[in-house]
């Protein structure tokens, strides 16, 4: 049986761990990208990293016609791991239309396509966002979704549902993955996340900090009510989640998921602080952070943190990686980010 999967986003953060991830369990991945936030570059440094030539192709996935050309080329894909979107919370909710036709329109082109090709294996990039605000954590799968606070939320509730409608329809089966919040970077530090666009996320923009890419950072907010009055959030390290879709895409293929689709929450299972984030960073990298303590930031949710028993006991899954390495990791890359071509 052919062992190609489609890799879409594959140049992104997540996608690129996911293909070294993918070569390293004999699979054949494939990779695909517009390139709006990532760059080419990286699939160079997955090819040090295994050994391996990903072949990629430079496409928008809303463009069917175009998007048919790599099932041309590959009849025989057997799985579709789709990370392609468009992530900023906050920039959602000023181009809200784009973040719907983007996120959405590549989605069921993929869908489409997937049906027409006879593709097997449907795994989606979704987010905890999909819970919405006021929830209790450790939270599970069956927990109702509550109306997502951005656009960026509503495109991954939307697509949730959109899978959940279209798998029974087909012989194609899907698997759901909610990320807490994906940090920390390849251990070699020869990969970890380079985005075109500005980081907003807490841990790349510790790093930066650091490295005097930024005079200072602002923590959003120190009046929440929880232990230290900073928001908790479930720090999850992209290598192991990373690992999470090849397991899911075995589970599916080797025909172990009764339903049509199924959905898993991946994080560590514990919530930690903006505040200890930050003390784990200065304990690994012995250097003192510049940080301010400043407003809320709009659309925050005080606290969340996975129950992730689902994804250990179903996909025998477990994250590996602790805060400490994610921090370290995401450090190390930090400082060699500049002398790559990334
Ligand atoms: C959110 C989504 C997540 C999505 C991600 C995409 C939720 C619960 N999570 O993550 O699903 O994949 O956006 O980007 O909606 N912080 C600072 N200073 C900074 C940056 C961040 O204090 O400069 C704080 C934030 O206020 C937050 C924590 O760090 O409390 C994490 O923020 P961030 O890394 O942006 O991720 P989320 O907003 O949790």
């Amino acid at each position: 049986m052919s062992k190609k999967v489609l890799v879409t986003g594959g140049t992104g953060y997540i996608g690129s761990h996911t293909i070294i991830d993918l070569w390293e369990n004999g699979f054949e991945p494939i990779s695909v990208d517009n390139g709006c936030n990532s760059d080419v570059s990286v699939l160079q440094q997955v090819e040090i990293l295994t050994g391996k030539k990903t072949i990629h192709y430079n496409i928008d996935l809303c463009n069917k016609t175009e998007s048919e050309k790599i099932f041309i080329d590959h009849a025989d894909i057997q799985g579709i791991i789709h990370f392609a979107a468009l992530k900023a919370v906050g920039e959602s909710t000023e181009i809200p239309l784009v973040y719907y036709q983007n996120n959405l329109i590549s989605l069921m082109n993929m869908l489409e396509l997937a049906s027409t090709y006879k593709v097997k294996a449907f795994i989606f990039s979704s987010s905890c966002t999909v819970y919405g605000e006021g929830q209790k954590s450790p939270i599970n799968e069956e927990a109702d979704l509550i109306p997502a606070s951005s656009p960026y939320g509503s495109t991954k509730q939307f697509s949730e549902q959109i899978i959940k409608d279209f798998c029974p329809t087909t012989d194609m089966k899907a698997v759901l993955l909610r990320y807490f919040n994906p940090a920390g970077a390849h251990p070699s530090g020869l990969l970890g996340e380079s985005p075109k666009n500005i980081a907003l996320n807490l841990v790349p923009v510790i790093t930066e900090t650091a490295i005097g890419k930024r005079k200072v950072m602002t923590v959003f907010g120190n009046d929440y009510d929880t232990r230290d009055g900073t928001c908790i959030r479930d720090y999850i390290h992209v290598c192991d989640l990373a690992h999470a879709h090849t397991l899911s895409l075995e589970y599916i293929l080797e025909q172990r998921q009764p339903d049509p689709v199924d959905v898993f929450n991946l994080g560590i299972g514990e919530g930690l602080t903006v505040l200890e984030i930050i003390k784990a960073f200065e304990k690994v990298s012995g250097q003192k952070l510049n940080y301010i303590l400043g407003d809320r930031r709009p659309g925050d949710i005080k606290a969340i943190f996975a129950d992730n028993t689902k994804a250990k006991e179903v996909l025998s899954w477990k994250p590996n990686y602790l805060v400490d390495e994610i921090m370290k990791t995401a450090w190390i890359w930090e400082q060699n980010r500049s002398q790559l071509p990334l």
